[in-house]
């Protein structure tokens, strides 16, 4: 356990408990309000995640950040950001199970600290190993699911919403579902 952000970071950054650290760049932890009642929780780091050490910069970014103003949520503001894995996997392949049990504990003291009331899961490997692990994203977005005292809500990838935009309509009405549970549960996210 830790007691302050200052020191998870510190000790997180210099992780080398697999072997992604050995082909990273930058070890990517996280961004956004510390204080955040929202968390959106993606894969994992690509190439331009690697190269600046910040979650979601690439063109899916561009994307969710576009999603993420239509309902006055800012990663400068209001809401936290993190990976299921910290360090980008080569190629973007998917994570491997001992990757992400490695690298989970990391995301479990961020969220000890945070303390969000929700947590939306971006894709099929968070919302798998978060909510359910028979979890579908085309069935099952847009609904809340409580876990230990927090709401949990999947949705689709940025990534492959720019594969498939026919999906765009849905994940827009999972923001706007989003925005509504803020109001009714959260205190000082708007
Ligand atoms: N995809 C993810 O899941 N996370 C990122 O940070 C970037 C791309």
């Amino acid at each position: 356990m830790f007691n302050s952000w200052e020191e998870l970071k510190t000790e997180c950054l210099q992780c080398r408990k697999c072997e992604l650290c050995e082909t990273r760049t930058n070890l990517v932890f996280g961004v956004g309000n510390e204080n955040a009642e929202v968390m959106f929780v993606g894969e994992g780091p690509g190439e331009n995640e690697d190269l600046q050490g910040e979650p979601f910069v690439g063109r899916g970014g561009k994307l969710l950040d576009k999603y993420l103003e239509v309902i006055d949520l800012d990663r400068k503001k209001n809401i936290y950001i993190a990976n299921m894995v910290k360090c980008r996997p080569p190629m973007n392949r998917d994570p491997k199970p001992d990757e992400m049990e490695g690298c989970i504990q990391w995301l479990r003291e961020q969220t000890k600290l945070i303390r969000p009331k929700i947590i939306v899961c971006l894709g099929r490997i968070s919302a798998q190993r978060l909510i359910d692990k028979e979890f579908r994203v085309t069935k099952q977005h847009g609904q809340f699911i409580e876990k230990g005292g927090i709401l949990f809500m999947g949705t689709f990838h940025p990534a492959a919403l720019l594969r498939n935009p026919n999906q765009k309509p849905d994940a827009l009405e999972d923001f706007l579902a989003l925005k509504e549970k803020i109001k009714e549960i959260c205190d000082h996210t708007y």
